[in-house]
């Protein structure tokens, strides 16, 4: 299937079956923003749980916190995002190119035996900071390989939303947060005043993050508003590249639990630096047809710390008792996008069969675990049975309970939004206190004692074998 023919395919679902819908649609959208159903929701909110449990939870050396997505503008001063939180872009004939897109074109019009040569001078040009300059040199090589554009412009633009804050006395604005770290940053001092944590320790947080974003991309991949997952670990300088490769494993371990494949993930050095980071390497996610970045880990070093400390005169150092003095911790930071990891999830979930579309979500995930299902509505004694298994089980998972329309149409309805069971209740569950449980994978049913259900689905359920296997702790 064709990569747009998918991703209609995808979107569609999506939209059809409650999990994703365009933001402000009945006012004809808006660009790049989008809003998550019922079943999407469900389907986010046990993503954050997986990744909160996994990150903080289970581990004695993280906490959490949640920091306001609206902080003194001078945040974004210190952190360079005022400065250096920009993306160029390319006008020409009225079309708009991202600046790295806009050099892939060039280069395939560059003749073979200087492609290499032009590559390397790219690769330094996207690393120019000022558009003049980066003007200067891109005219050069054109009109060197005679490759001349009219009315070729260059455009700096911030991507961070700047908002007004009303006051009765001064106008006062600031910037929507473009990522969530720096709420940990500049609250490092609290943390550590008010809990007994101790280098080597992480905070992490899941919070919104928005981004002026000119080129939105691929459904839910590029966005304007998105929420982040990330943590910063404070180590003592020095064990960067333990805890470095240390990160970078474990993200990957939680990545590959959701098995959707080991062959859709690989990790690659991150070439365009962001102005925070020494260096970096990208969790990368085979989506429809292309190797994409899913998640970053970052080696920030102090970089934050110390520009939040010069422009606050707030000390953020920690004591060293061993060596008698005060240091800057490095930071290995993971930062991962949450709708990224929904829309993996989706991508490779979805199953087109001759007779059914249904998504084949990884259990623990599914925003319905279980549907109940009265055979037939009118038999009182079925619906007593029904309504009994629903009141027991619905304490204990997300489950439904639906007698409309046929048998055949509930199970197409379940499969379409990843329902992992559904759990029949007929005329031979009043002689014998037994139902049926189909598996919406191969669709094959077995019957199953009343009583032994929640067994059941709690064994189905459980991941607390993967936390053990994979966080160990003092
Ligand atoms: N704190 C570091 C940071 O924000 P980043 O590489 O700019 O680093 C981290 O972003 C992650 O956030 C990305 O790997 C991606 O998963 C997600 N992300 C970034 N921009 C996004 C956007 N416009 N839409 C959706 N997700 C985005």
């Amino acid at each position: 299937m064709k990569k747009k023919d998918k991703l209609n395919k995808i979107i569609n679902h999506a939209k059809l079956y409650g999990f994703i819908y365009n933001s402000s649609e009945i006012y004809n959208g808006i660009k790049g923003v989008y809003d998550y159903g019922p079943y999407g929701v469900e389907m986010k909110n046990n993503i954050k749980v997986f990744w909160w449990e996994y990150m903080v939870k289970y581990r004695d050396n993280i906490v959490g916190i949640d920091t306001s997505i609206l902080m003194n503008k001078n945040v974004w001063k210190s952190s360079g995002h005022y400065k250096n939180f920009n993306e160029f872009f390319i006008k020409k004939d009225n079309k708009i190119y991202d600046l790295e897109k806009f050099l892939i074109l060039i280069l395939n019009k560059i003749k073979p035996r200087y492609k290499k040569k032009i590559k390397k001078k790219f690769i330094k040009l996207l690393k120019l900071k000022k558009g003049k300059e980066i003007k200067k040199k891109l005219n050069k090589i054109l009109k060197k390989h005679k490759l001349l554009f009219n009315n070729l412009k260059i455009k700096k633009i911030n991507l961070m939303f700047k908002t007004k804050i009303n006051s009765l006395k001064h106008r006062i604005y600031t910037y929507l947060r473009p990522e969530t770290a720096q709420g940990i940053f500049i609250n490092l001092k609290n943390v550590i005043n008010s809990t007994r944590v101790k280098i080597p320790f992480g905070i992490a947080q899941i919070g919104k993050s928005f981004r002026n974003e000119i080129i939105t991309k691929e459904f839910i991949f590029r966005t304007k508003e998105f929420e982040q997952m990330e943590m910063q670990f404070f180590i003592y300088p020095g064990e960067e590249n333990y805890w470095y490769k240390y990160w970078l494993k474990s993200r990957l371990i939680w990545h590959k639990f959701f098995k959707l494949g080991v062959e859709y993930y690989k990790i690659k050095k991150h070439k365009k630096l962001s102005h925070y980071t020494t260096y970096a390497t990208d969790i990368e996610f085979k989506y429809i047809k292309k190797f994409k970045e899913l998640e970053g880990i970052h080696f920030r070093k102090s970089f934050d710390l110390k520009n939040h400390q010069n422009n606050t005169n707030k000390k953020l150092t920690i004591y060293d008792f061993k060596n008698k003095k005060e240091y800057f911790p490095y930071v290995i930071e993971t930062s991962l996008g949450l709708d990224r990891v929904f829309y993996s999830i989706l991508c490779k979930s979805i199953v087109i069969e001759k007779k059914r579309i249904f998504l084949k979500l990884p259990k623990f995930i599914a925003p319905i675990k279980v549907a109940i299902f009265p055979l037939i509505k009118t038999n009182n004694r079925i619906v007593n049975i029904s309504k009994k298994i629903f009141n027991n089980l619905k304490y204990k998972f997300n489950i439904v309970y639906d007698d409309k329309y046929s048998i055949g149409k509930r199970y197409r309805i379940q499969d379409a939004i990843g329902t992992p069971f559904c759990v029949t209740i007929d005329k031979t569950s009043i002689l014998n206190e037994t139902v049926t449980i189909r598996n919406r994978d191969d669709m094959k049913q077995i019957r199953c004692k009343i009583d032994l259900l929640y067994n059941f689905f709690k064994k189905e359920f459980d991941i607390s074998f993967f936390f053990k296997k994979y966080i160990k702790n003092v």
